[in-house]
């Protein structure tokens, strides 16, 4: 019998069409509806960016109108939605805060069984205007704070920041987590979304799939990378005091023990871009700023050292969630609330594919060769 070809892990494998967004290995690009992100990273907006992948067009100033109010007004968290974080206990991660109010404001949801293109777009915006205040009290209570309510003055990403610290953000900082949430926001069928659109095509509800989408994003090997390399970071020890040269040299010193050992290092790598991640020159454009805004060459310093040492032993590159970590980091995030960000970005191009999928839906469901034992009988 001819052996089958197993694809482990999908590799290289195209499972359906998508035009939400496309990543071209070959020349490092990464398009949103059509539009570079590094293109959208410089001149708009999340709140734009999230519409013009549910919509497929960027929209205009009267769609953004509409949504922007739409959004501002369900940013707060509900009573009992508070009290379901509040029961958690503190040493659980904040991923499992996520996936649980996702899963509580689909419950909540007195649509959450429609399935019309329209009750998926509204409940996609909900989400996407709830997400962050989960986020943010999440992090407010596990150090002691009180829930600081949303204000309908600030956009997206000021209002983010503004509930996670109580203060308002610097505009370099604001503009760094825009840039961020768009970065974040799309990335074809990576693990997560094939989730997503797995448990969408079994004809099941938006919020069980975005459920299933964070779980799937938890893993060091996808979206946990950010804190992860937060984590490599600390390890290696972050010493303010310490000029960037000093930095860089214990950085480098670090990763070639590192792959002497080797060891998976996160934040490096990717299965599909082997010649660098199109998003990382803008997040590292971000991350410079923030190191700039807060004056911490150090940082720089153990960035450049990783990433020489890591290029010059194996020649593989920096992936999103490199840059990003020590900037959420700067920014004043606790490391585990990283991916959460993630989460709360990610929702639109989950959202997105998940309407998509319901557009042309074929149940996903492959085959798999068996292993096991040959049949055998009880007696
Ligand atoms: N550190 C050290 N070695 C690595 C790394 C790394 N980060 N990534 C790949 N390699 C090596 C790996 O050891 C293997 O070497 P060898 O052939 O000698 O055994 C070779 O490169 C191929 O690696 P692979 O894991 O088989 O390749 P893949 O295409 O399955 O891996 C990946 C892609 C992202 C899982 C992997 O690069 C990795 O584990 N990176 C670290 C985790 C990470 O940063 N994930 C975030 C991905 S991007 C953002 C997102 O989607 O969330």
């Amino acid at each position: 019998m001819a052996e089958t070809d197993i694809k482990k892990g999908l590799a290289g494998v195209v499972v359906d069409t998508t035009a939400v967004s496309k990543v071209n290995p070959e020349t490092n690009s990464l398009l949103y509806r059509g539009y570079p992100v590094q293109e959208l990273a410089a001149s708009c907006s999340f709140e734009q960016v999230a519409l013009l992948l549910w919509n497929g067009e960027l929209p205009s100033d009267d769609e953004l109108a509409e949504f922007t109010a739409f959004e501002r007004a369900h940013r707060a968290l509900s009573p009992e939605l508070k009290q379901v974080i509040d029961a958690l206990p503190d040493t659980c991660h904040p991923m499992d805060v996520c996936r649980t109010a996702a899963s509580v404001l689909g419950a909540q949801d007195p649509t959450a069984e429609h399935s019309s293109k329209e009750a998926n777009l509204a409940k996609a915006k909900s989400l996407l205007a709830a997400m962050p205040a989960v986020v943010a009290y999440d992090q407010r209570r596990r150090r002691g704070q009180e829930l600081v309510e949303p204000r309908e003055d600030l956009g997206y990403s000021a209002n983010f920041l503004w509930m996670t610290f109580g203060e308002e953000a610097a505009q370099p900082v604001v503009d760094a987590f825009n840039v961020s949430m768009i970065l974040y926001a799309e990335h074809s069928f990576n693990a997560s979304t094939f989730t997503a659109r797995v448990i969408t095509s079994t004809l099941s509800d938006l919020h069980s799939a975005v459920v299933g989408a964070i779980g799937a994003l938890k893993g060091p090997l996808h979206g946990g990378a950010n804190e992860a390399v937060m984590h490599t970071f600390d390890e290696i020890g972050i010493r303010q005091e310490e000029t960037a040269e000093e930095a860089e040299a214990r950085a480098k010193a670090w990763m070639d023990d590192a792959l002497a050992q080797k060891k998976k290092v996160m934040g490096f790598g990717h299965r599909v871009y082997k010649n660098g991640d199109s998003r990382v020159p803008t997040m590292k454009a971000a991350l410079d700023a923030m190191i700039e805004h807060y004056d911490r060459p150090e940082v720089l310093g153990l960035y450049n050292g990783l990433e020489k040492s890591m290029g010059e032993a194996k020649n593989i590159k920096p992936n999103l969630d490199y840059p990003a970590g020590p900037a959420y980091h700067l920014m004043g995030f606790d490391t585990p609330t990283f991916t959460p960000l993630f989460v709360a970005s990610r929702i639109s191009g989950w959202t997105a594919h998940i309407m998509e999928q319901l557009e042309a839906n074929a149940l996903i469901r492959p085959l798999s060769e068996y292993n096991g034992p040959d049949e055998r009988h009880l007696s």
